[in-house]
């Protein structure tokens, strides 16, 4: 948090210069112009520049390492999100959750709505109304041309918002939000289901999905430790997406990391967890694999085979190990927070 406040308060001399400056530039101007409404509008631009810095110090603050607002608003969001129509073994199972849940008096949220299918689907089932909002303005422009163009522009409702600031007048009886991702590393879905579960579902609401329970195994895996080796140029190793499974062999049987339900979420979420794993061929430990299962509803379940690729976490050292022998890896992070993961064995 000190690295945080440092940060937003390094930028805070420049924008209080920037204002002082500006305002002894705009009352100059005052008493050279002649015309009045001159030095007010130029106060006026001045003074939505300086709100526009003080909302960047805040979002700094509050937001810290986590993706904000500015970093979801590029082109690849949009790009992302339109990908994701193409999945539809994962859209089936969500229509399916939702026309299992949603009635005609529900009032439904779909946080990080993308475009909009999910609110959408929640609409074709029935719903009252439906809010989807999104941090992506692209995604939002593009969400409510699909709303005009499937007529549904009066039932589904689209706010371009972050969910920490978005405050309904109403709560919602069923709140949709997919922002899944292998581990649940990268993407806000835990952070959502704490804002929803604060503040944005009704005291008997149904959150899709319910819950989520993250797996890991250790692998061994030539292919994704080399990549970070071209020629004699040398990369700090990182967490990457597994293309396919022929690219890792597991060292072990695959155990839970953790369990999520969603409803009982409300306290910040860290994952720090010591497990242990029998060894069932010799081998090097290049790392783990991570992956997730969503229940959508008790009928429900999403997997990644849905549309999610793994997610293999180097270790610093590789390890050889033999058939046989137990291990015990310590895997700490915040999800949402995609370079606060480490992971070690312990020897
Ligand atoms: C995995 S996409 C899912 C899109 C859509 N729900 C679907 O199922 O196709 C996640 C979406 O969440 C949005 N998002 C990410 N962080 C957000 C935040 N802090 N507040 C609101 N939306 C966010 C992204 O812009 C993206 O459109």
């Amino acid at each position: 948090m000190g690295s945080r406040i440092e940060r937003a308060f390094s930028i805070l001399p420049i924008s209080i210069a920037f204002l002082a400056r500006s305002i002894s530039d705009s009352f100059n101007a005052s008493h050279s112009d002649s015309d009045s409404k001159v030095p007010s509008k130029m106060m006026g631009s001045v003074l939505s520049v300086y709100l526009m810095l003080l909302k960047r110090i805040i979002s700094t603050i509050r937001y810290g390492n986590k993706m904000t607002n500015a970093s979801y608003d590029n082109p690849f969001s949009l790009l992302h999100a339109v990908n994701l129509l193409s999945q539809q073994s994962r859209i089936n199972k969500f229509s399916k959750a939702i026309d299992e849940v949603v009635t005609t008096d529900s009032i439904v949220f779909d946080i990080g709505t993308g475009t909009g299918i999910l609110a959408f689907l929640a609409a074709k089932a029935g719903a009252e109304s439906v809010i989807g909002i999104d941090v992506s303005k692209q995604n939002i422009d593009y969400a409510r041309r699909a709303s005009k163009a499937n007529e549904l522009d009066d039932r589904v409702k689209f706010i371009h918002v972050h969910f920490d600031d978005f405050n309904p007048e109403i709560k919602a009886d069923i709140v949709i939000c997919e922002m899944l991702s292998s581990m649940l590393l990268v993407e806000q879905q835990i952070p959502a289901m704490r804002r929803v579960n604060d503040s944005l579902l009704g005291n008997n609401g149904t959150t899709i999905p319910k819950s989520t329970t993250v797996y890991v195994v250790p692998v061994q895996s030539e292919y994704m430790w080399n990549r970070f080796q071209t020629g004699d140029l040398r990369f700090p190793k990182m967490p990457q997406s597994v293309g396919g499974l022929n690219e890792v062999d597991d060292l072990a049987d695959m155990q839970t990391l953790f369990h999520v339900e969603y409803r009982d979420l409300n306290t910040d979420f860290h994952v720090s967890e010591k497990l242990s794993f029998e060894i069932i061929t010799d081998g090097f430990v290049h790392g783990i694999v991570g992956m997730f299962e969503a229940e959508l509803t008790p009928e429900v379940l999403l997997r990644p085979e849905d549309g999610w690729k793994h997610l293999f976490v180097p270790i610093k050292q590789e390890k050889r190990v033999r058939k046989g022998e137990i291990i015990t890896i310590q895997i700490e992070y915040t999800p949402g927070e995609f370079d606060s993961i480490s992971v070690a064995i312990e020897s």
